[in-house]
Formats: C-alpha cells, structure tokens, sequence
C-alpha cells in the first residue's frame, strides 16, 4: 500500500524537522518546502540519520505560487499540510511589520488555495499562545479569550486562524486543526536535530545552552518583578518531541475522517507552569552545569505568566505532553554539545 503523502512546509526548521522525523516513523511519506532563511540543509541529514529516509526537498519559498504548484505536479496525491513556515521573532515583527504581514499571511493563503485546488484533506496550522495575550486566567482552554495582539507576529497567527475559519466557513472542502503551542523547548534525543537559532537567540534555552557552553558570557533574566512565587515570568515549557507527535496525530485524526468538527483547535502544553529561574535550576540540576545569570530589567512585550489547560488534546487527541522538564534539558544541553563538536 502506498503511503500518505504530506507537505511540511518549513520542515528543516526547529519543530517541522522534529515533526518530520515522528511522520517518517509513523509511515508517512513526507515533502518539505523550506527557504532555508532560518534553517540550513544539514538538518536533512539529521532526519536521515535518524529515520533512515532523507525525505523530498525543495528548496523555495511557499509566497511563490508558482513553486507551490510545481510541487503538488511533482508529488501527486498530496493528503495533508503541515504548515510551519513563517517568521516567528516576536522583536523582529515590531521592527518589520510589513515582512511579518506580507510573509506569514500570503504564504498561508497560497497554501489555502492549493488545498482547495489539490483536494488536500487536512491542513494542520503551527499558531501559539500568543494569541491568548497576558490571560486573565491560568490555564488557558481553547474558550479562554482571545486578547489584542501585543506584537505584529502574535497578530498574524490571530489574523491566519481567522482566514482558515473563515476559508472552511465559506463551504471550503478540508477540514483543518490549529495547534496553539505553548513554549518548546529541548531536542531530538539522538542530539542529531535541535533548535538551531541564527545570531543572537532571542528565545531562553538557546541562550541558556549557549551560556552553559561559553558562547555566551552570562544570560539575562527578564525581570523578577513581576507578580509570580519568585518574580520571574512563568512559562509552560513544553518538550518539542511531544509537540511534533501530537502533529501526526492530527493529520492522521483529518485523513482518518476522524475530525468531529471541519475545524479544531488544541492547545499543546504540559500543564505546569514553570518559572525562568526555576528552568534554569532545572537545567542546572539535570546537567551539572552551572548558567552564569543576572537579573536585568524586563523585556517589553512579555506576557507576566501563561500556561495551558492540555485536557482537550489529551482526552480528544489522546495526547500527553509528559516527559519530564529534566530529561528535556538534558536534551538542549546534548544537541548544544553536539554543535560544539560540529565546529571543532
Ligand atoms: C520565555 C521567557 C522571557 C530570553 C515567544 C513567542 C512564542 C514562541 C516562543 C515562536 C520570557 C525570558 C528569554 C532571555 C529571559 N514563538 N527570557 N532571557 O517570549 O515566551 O514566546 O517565543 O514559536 O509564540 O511568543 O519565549 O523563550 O523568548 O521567553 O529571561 O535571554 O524567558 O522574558 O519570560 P516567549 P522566550
């Protein structure tokens, strides 16, 4: 029997390459577009290394209408659409608003118009707890409100989950689940694919393993201030291995027929909330190695504290974000080794 093909669209980046290599396992056949502005194509060779499959690449950008329908006359019977590609520094997009709109909503809606002209079955949306702003309160469901965007890129994932609904409302024939992501952290346990951030991080376990490591002199904690057991921002970390799984569940649950609605939304986390300072006496302890950090003022932007309410995807998915917070660490701390080993 021929295996069901899908499109990861940003499939070397952080979580499409860990998403990558949980489809291959379950018996997919996977095609990955990806620009390689915020990846590069060595991770295929990790997917390879661990799979044993080096899965279709194209290199190209999905704002290219052009590239998109090559692909779908490439690869024919295309079921399901995983779409992570889109621009995702929450600085950056208050900077360039124009890059993030332009990027992360026309992408979306090419892909939108290949389903509909390719008779794709299911469209799996990466979107984030951004979209909940600072909650009123903790844990969030999927009913808790959605609050104004306080940055371009968090705008973009509301604006994209309004143009899905409303594509499907306007008698589209796919139905689609949007997966809200809490904060992923941690790395493929063979240390082989990982977060693999350009520049300066600006997420907290890069900077964390970089610091670990000595790239970094010092990490800076934003704030402990704030109104939270020991003043910094909590946080409901959440292992990218987990959150890649729940992926294939989801465009199983959509090829499958299974969908109860042509639209559901999840929130992937774990549960917990855990704290900056708490993370980083976590990865301390799981690893032995001692995170140079100082306090420093906040960061604007920052939501004070956020953390998921997970019972709709473990009961409706029958998902569960459950490896422990040490294990994940471990993980960040092996891949970031892993990088030092690749420059020496
Ligand atoms: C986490 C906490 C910082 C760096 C954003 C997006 C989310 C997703 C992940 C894309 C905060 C603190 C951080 C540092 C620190 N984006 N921190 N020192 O902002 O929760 O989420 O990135 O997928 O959609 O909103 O993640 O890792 O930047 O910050 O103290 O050097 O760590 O203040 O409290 P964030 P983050």
């Amino acid at each position: 029997m021929s295996k069901t093909r899908i499109l990861v669209t940003g499939g070397t980046g952080y979580i499409g390459s860990h998403t990558t290599v949980e489809l291959i396992n379950a018996g997919f056949d996977v095609v990955i577009i990806d620009n390689l502005s915020n990846s590069n194509r060595e991770v295929l060779d990790g997917i390879e290394a661990i799979t044993g499959v080096r899965p279709a690449f194209i290199e190209g950008d999905v704002n290219d209408l052009s590239t998109l329908d090559c692909i779908f006359q490439a690869y024919p019977g295309i079921e399901g659409i995983i779409n992570f590609a889109a621009s995702k520094a929450v600085g950056e997009s208050v900077q360039k608003p124009l890059l993030y709109y332009r990027n992360n909503l026309n992408s979306l809606m090419n892909l939108l118009e290949m389903v509909e002209k390719y008779n794709v079955k299911g469209f799996v949306f990466s979107s984030s707890c951004t979209v909940y702003g600072e909650p009123d309160v903790n844990p969030v469901t999927e009913e808790s409100p959605i609050k104004p965007a306080t940055s371009p890129y968090g705008n973009t994932k509301q604006i994209s989950e309004e143009i899905i609904t409303d594509t499907i409302r306007s008698g589209a024939n796919f139905n689609a689940i949007i997966l809200r992501y809490f904060n992923p952290v941690g790395a493929h346990p063979s240390a082989l694919i990982g977060e693999l951030p350009l520049g300066v991080p600006q997420n907290l376990i890069p900077y964390l393993t970089q610091t670990a490591i000595g790239i970094r002199k010092e990490l800076s904690v934003f704030g402990n201030d704030y109104d939270t057991p020991d003043g910094s921002c909590i946080r409901d970390f959440i292992n990218v291995v987990d959150l890649a799984k729940a992926h294939v569940i989801a465009v199983k649950r959509m090829i499958e027929g299974k969908s109860l609605d042509c639209i559901e939304i999840f929130n992937l986390g774990t549960g917990n909330g855990v704290s900056v300072l708490e993370l980083i006496d976590t990865f301390e302890s799981a690893t032995g190695v001692k995170v140079p950090h100082k306090i420093v003022g906040r960061r604007e932007g920052d939501i004070e504290k956020v953390w998921a309410n997970p019972k709709k995807a473990n009961e409706v998915l029958g998902w569960v974000a459950d490896t422990p917070l040490a294990d994940t660490m471990v993980s960040a701390w092996k891949w970031q080794q892993h990088l030092a080993e690749k420059k020496s």
